[in-house]
């Protein structure tokens, strides 16, 4: 974009000063879900047009009567900055207005979980999906397609199959395939553990496999997940990475019992070809609410560990970035290719090393998906909110109904757990529309079920959102 120098400008008054902290200001336009950070010189700049409509030009003009700069020198430093400002909306063409921004509303869902059966090897102990080599339900393929065949082409999105252990489900090949043909972008989660003969069968229809690690060594992966599963998912690694999947994704769930380990992770993996690390938190459905506390582990506990962790993945990723640069040649096409990402999850208040507040924030939010973004089918038929919302007061209906009625029970949900909702306790939060109330899950793990009240961790939320904004 050109920055016109005798363009009249103002400040938009929706935006309001939030924050400030060490020179930095941040500004929101709350009720857009816009905003705007900018230091001490910025703050100025902002000032002289909140007195009403002035060019650039004119701005400059005054700024080199006040401080040793001419007059051009003025613009050409502050052009990024006017740029940044009119782009991010907080000076205004006073002609044309301000544009205002809508939410993205799913008219179905983009991301559709598929829990294929309940049957799996393992039985670890924290699952929520309460599978097992005893656990009998599995979906028939006939009613999965017929389900999800009814959502029109142009809204089939992320697809994700899990289970129990779906590299276990009799039709796996033929159910990918024809997923793939109906067009969804498939992610399979599996234990990495079984049916390693197949991979090279389900390869071309798969967009991402995900392996889930419990620990970086078998003391400590086999504790979560059974005696002899590490070396097994390690085997299963290797084999998903010879085949040749387009991307390879690894998960982790902190415990009390693993936690101390995450830091282990990187290294394991940076050999492997593994393009994301996935930290989910424990959520409490299923089997994890059977035991007694031996698996919970406060944020606080682990934050140390975290920022190793953390430090790690920059390591690598300064390699990788090294290679990239300096050895091109000499770097093999996936270090020239792949940064390794991370994501964890929002109430850890943390925001990986690569993350950008400006694409982490960027559109209205009224909600955290539930409802509208998602739906979990599970392998009864049932069919909830969300992979983590299994819950039977939640239910939105069956496999057997029609993907229309789950959408009507689904738009309730959404309007019940959304923080535009007038009963909301998020409604008149200034930064509702960034937070969009977290995940509802996390406040339901929290023993949180009324969906009016704000989510246990919003301070936690609240800070993280000023402190991206301000920092990243
Ligand atoms: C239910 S498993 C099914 C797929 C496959 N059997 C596996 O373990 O990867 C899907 C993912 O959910 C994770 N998971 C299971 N129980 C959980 C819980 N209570 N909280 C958070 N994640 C959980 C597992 O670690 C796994 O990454
Ligand atoms: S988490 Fe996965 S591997 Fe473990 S019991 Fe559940 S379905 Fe099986
Ligand atoms: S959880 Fe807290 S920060 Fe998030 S929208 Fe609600 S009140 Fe605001």
């Amino acid at each position: 974009m050109d920055l016109d120098y005798s363009q009249l400008l103002c400040f938009d008054p929706d935006f309001k000063l939030v924050y400030e902290q060490d020179n930095r200001f941040l500004y929101l336009d709350s009720n857009n879900a816009n905003w705007f950070r900018t230091n001490n010189t910025g703050q100025i700049i902002l000032e002289y047009f909140k007195e009403g409509s002035k060019s650039v030009k004119s701005f400059s003009k005054e700024f080199s009567a006040i401080y040793p700069y001419s007059e051009d020198t003025a613009l050409n430093v502050f052009t990024k900055f006017f740029l940044d400002a009119i782009k991010n909306g907080i000076l205004i063409n006073p002609a044309k207005g301000k544009s205002i921004s809508e939410y993205p509303l799913y008219k179905y869902p983009a991301m559709i979980w598929l829990h294929l059966l309940g049957e799996c090897n393992l039985k670890c102990s924290y699952c929520y999906s309460e599978s097992g080599p005893k656990n009998n339900f599995h979906l028939e393929k006939e009613d999965i397609i017929s389900f999800l065949s009814k959502i029109p082409q142009d809204f089939r999105k992320d697809l994700v199959i899990s289970g129990g252990e779906p590299m276990l489900y009799k039709d796996i090949v033929t159910i990918c395939k024809d997923l793939f043909e109906l067009g969804f972008k498939i992610t399979l989660i599996t234990n990495g553990t079984v049916r390693h003969d197949l991979y090279v069968e389900i390869v071309d229809y798969i967009e991402t496999i995900q392996i889930s690690f419990d620990g970086s060594n078998k003391e400590i992966h086999d504790r979560l997940r059974g005696t002899g599963n590490f070396e097994k998912t390690i085997k299963g690694l290797h084999m998903a990475q010879k085949i040749g999947f387009k991307g390879i994704v690894v998960s982790f769930v902190p415990t009390k019992l693993n936690y101390k380990d995450l830091p282990n992770l990187p290294t394991l993996l940076e050999k492997c070809e593994v393009s994301a690390i996935h930290i989910s938190e424990l959520f409490y459905s299923g089997r994890a609410t059977h035991g007694d506390d031996e698996l919970h582990v406060e944020y606080e506990e682990m934050k140390g560990v975290i920022d190793t962790f953390i430090s790690e993945v920059t390591k690598i990723n300064r390699n990788i970035e090294y290679y990239r640069r300096l050895h091109k040649p000499k770097a093999t096409e996936f270090q020239i290719r792949q940064y390794l990402q991370v994501s964890m999850p929002e109430t850890y208040g943390r925001s990986p090393w690569n993350m950008n507040a400006k694409t982490k924030y960027r559109v209205k939010n009224i909600d955290c998906g539930l409802g509208r973004g998602t739906i979990s089918i599970n392998y009864d038929g049932s069919i909830y909110p969300c992979s983590k919302l299994h819950f039977k007061e939640l239910s939105l209906g069956n496999i057997n109904d029609e993907i229309t009625e789950i959408l009507i029970e689904s738009e309730k949900l959404a309007r019940l757990a959304s923080v535009d909702d007038a009963d909301s306790e998020c409604y008149n939060c200034n930064v509702k529309y960034f937070c969009s109330g977290g995940c509802v899950a996390t406040g339901y793990s929290r023993g949180c079920t009324d969906l009016k009240l704000k989510n246990p961790c919003c301070n936690i939320l609240k800070n993280s959102i000023f402190r991206d904004m301000l920092t990243l």
